[in-house]
């Protein structure tokens, strides 16, 4: 990857921030034609193939940076196919050592309310199940800490329960991406839309909350420095990055 050519880097989650809107689509992809000091990363809870799936589905324009998993695998691409993916082996070393993912099984298994999603989307880095009463959350968080497991629970759209090892989330994985490009956080943009872009929304230097967000991203609960868009899905994006007025090329 040539770091040289981009000062910025723009990280967009997919389901319901890239997705939703053809139009708001084609108008991003018109922004990165003409922002080419821009490094498109795409950050999101679905596992590679998933990913592939609806990139292609929906005609995203090819990323640099596949960060897979909520944040627990990274692959980089030449940014012209997604035929050659290079997966980043050292990120995975990073989160795994204390990561015990039986253990955490074992904790959760005392649970009948949390059901297991799809064997597709458990993760070496990442535990997926569902919940719809979030009012339960505290006792899944309660579990894993009276056991010393090293895990996180992230939430989103009110359904989605995934753990992950404290050290992989989409934001730290967007701070690790960053540092490979050496680009500055304050230069990074992000846009999501739920609970599982929190992390990665604190750490750009501008956030974009689009306005089809759900309720873990509510005014309330976002990070303080979002931008909350007007329009949804990726015209709210494109609609935040034209409130990038700092962003420009250097
Ligand atoms: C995606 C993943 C799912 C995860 C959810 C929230 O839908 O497929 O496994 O729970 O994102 O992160
Ligand atoms: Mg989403």
């Amino acid at each position: 990857m040539n770091s040289q050519t981009h000062s910025m880097l723009l990280v967009c989650d997919i389901d319901n921030t890239l997705t939703g809107s053809r139009s708001g689509l084609a108008d991003l992809k018109a922004w990165l034609g003409e922002n080419d000091h821009a490094a498109f990363a795409i950050a999101t809870g679905r596992a590679l193939p998933g990913t592939l799936e609806v990139i292609g589905e929906w005609n995203i324009p090819v990323p640099r940076i596949l960060i897979t998993a909520v944040g627990a695998e990274i692959y980089y691409s030449n940014g012209k196919t997604l035929d050659a993916l290079r997966k980043d082996h050292e990120w995975e070393q990073h989160w795994d050592a204390d990561w015990k993912p039986s253990e955490v099984m074992t904790a959760l298994s005392s649970f009948p309310w949390l059901e297991l999603q799809s064997a597709t989307e458990q993760r070496p880095g990442k535990l997926s199940f569902f919940l719809e009463n979030a009012d339960r959350l505290d006792q899944v968080r309660q579990v894993l800490s009276d056991r010393g497991l090293d895990a996180q629970v992230i939430y989103s759209h009110g359904e989605f329960l995934d753990v992950l090892p404290n050290r992989a989330s989409k934001g730290l994985a967007v701070e690790y991406v960053a540092d490979q490009l050496n680009i500055p956080l304050e230069q990074v943009i992000a846009a999501g839309d739920s609970g599982n872009d929190f992390s990665m929304l604190e750490v750009a230097g501008l956030a974009i909350v689009v306005a089809n967000h759900s309720d873990e991203l509510d005014d309330k609960s976002a990070p303080s420095n979002a931008y909350f868009a007007e329009n949804s899905y990726a015209e709210g994006v494109v609609e935040g990055l034209a409130e990038a007025k700092g962003f420009k090329e250097s």
